[in-house]
């Protein structure tokens, strides 16, 4: 029987049962108490708090993301486990939207996997019960342990692309990143319909805000279109929140070298014909030139289609480089970082390198 200890989150004043073998994050999300994070690996330092009170294990956090030097004061909430009764401070963010759906275990059963693009998959999952999320979150994927030398627990993180009015089914798209354990050694090694995965979630602080109005645009790169396509599905196709109708008017930039590497151009081309004054699409190739398709990087296109973004929402999902050089071109078009909602995809080779955030940018 592994000890549990009271973890004290302030300022929200709540307490929270944690095992010595469980984080800080997992307990407080199990618990449905919000408390921010991103990439639940260490690595971005989305979850970092201040240690006001007790001992805590370290585990697994980056270096980079909390330095040696503020161990003693600070700690990684995704990453941190409790010796004793812990206080830590959070650093909450005043955003009425944040999710609040507990986090929770599913088994699910997969029921497609397809090609979509250049190593990229769809994979659909239908769950053993329904879930609640924000457009916009993810789920973590347990590897089997005999793709991982046998470690028990090793996870890896996926976006969900469908709308969450699709109760058990989840959709997800994968890409293949080569030497990758979950995608190269498993998705594209042989995953098929019939399998069984084990996933927890939801995650994530990533969502579509349905409290504002404001026009957005959705940037996105390579399988980074799948929680944006989560969020767009939300809004056309869900009807409003409890918070709003969400946004006015969204415009979706896909990006990719070519053609053979964009994917679901005919159901947004198809979005875009049934909602005219809601919708618009701009899939953008930088190596290849085709009608219907703008040319040039994604955020190239975006800059000379807008004088000024002022006014708009952004929502920016990819590979971290992509995501940095799109917010650059967002705030040199007046945005402000409050206007601006990002998801980097970052993995293990991130993670082993360190990755360095905007210290504008904390959403
Ligand atoms: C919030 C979030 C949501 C995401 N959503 C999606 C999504 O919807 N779709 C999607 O395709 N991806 C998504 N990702 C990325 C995804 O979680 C994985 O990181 C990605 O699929 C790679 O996982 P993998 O197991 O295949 O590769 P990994 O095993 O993680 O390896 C990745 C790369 O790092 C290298 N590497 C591994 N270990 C080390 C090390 N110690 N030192 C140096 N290099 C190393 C590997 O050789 C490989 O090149 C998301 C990431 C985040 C953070
Ligand atoms: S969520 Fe903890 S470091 Fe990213």
């Amino acid at each position: 029987m592994v000890d549990s200890h009271m973890v004290t989150v302030e300022p929200l004043g709540v307490e929270v049962a944690c095992r010595e073998d469980q984080t800080i994050l997992d307990a407080c999300l199990r618990a449905g108490v919000w408390v921010p994070h991103s990439c639940t690996h260490g690595t971005c330092g989305t979850c970092k708090a201040e240690l006001v009170d007790g001992d805590v294990d370290h585990g697994d956090s980056s270096s980079f993301a909390l330095m040696d030097f503020e161990r003693e004061e600070k700690l990684l909430m995704c990453c941190a486990r409790p010796r004793g009764p812990v206080v830590v401070e959070a650093d909450m963010d005043a955003d009425e939207e944040t999710p609040s759906h507990a986090v929770d275990d599913y088994t699910g059963t997969v029921t497609l996997v397809e090609d979509i693009a250049l190593d990229t998959r769809r994979v659909v999952v239908e769950l053993d019960r329904e879930i609640a999320f924000d457009a916009g979150q993810y789920m973590a994927w347990q590897l089997p342990p005999a793709l991982v030398g046998g470690r028990e627990g090793v996870t890896r993180t996926y976006s969900m692309a469908n709308p969450p009015s699709s109760g058990r089914t989840l959709e997800f798209h994968v890409r293949r990143t080569p030497g990758g354990a979950c995608s190269d050694g498993w998705v594209f090694a042989g995953l098929a319909a019939g399998d069984v995965v084990r996933l927890t979630g939801p995650y994530g602080r990533f969502v579509v805000r349905m409290s504002r109005p404001d026009r957005a645009v959705l940037v996105a790169g390579g399988t980074g279109l799948a929680p944006i396509a989560s969020m767009i599905r939300r809004v056309l196709l869900d009807g409003p929140s409890e918070h709003g109708p969400g946004p006015a008017h969204l415009s979706l930039y896909q990006g990719a070298r070519t053609r053979a590497a964009l994917y679901d151009v005919a159901l947004f081309s198809d979005l875009a014909a049934r909602f005219p004054d809601r919708f618009t699409y701009r899939p953008c190739l930088s190596e290849e030139e085709a009608e219907g398709y703008a040319s040039g990087m994604v955020t190239d296109v975006l800059a000379a289609d807008h004088e000024t973004l002022r006014g708009h929402v952004a929502y920016v999902c990819g590979p971290p480089a992509m995501v940095d050089a799109a917010m650059r071109t967002l705030m040199s078009k007046q945005l402000f970082p409050r206007d601006m909602y990002r998801e980097e995809f970052l993995d293990e080779s991130n993670r082993a390198a360190g990755t360095v955030r905007s210290p504008l940018i904390k959403r």
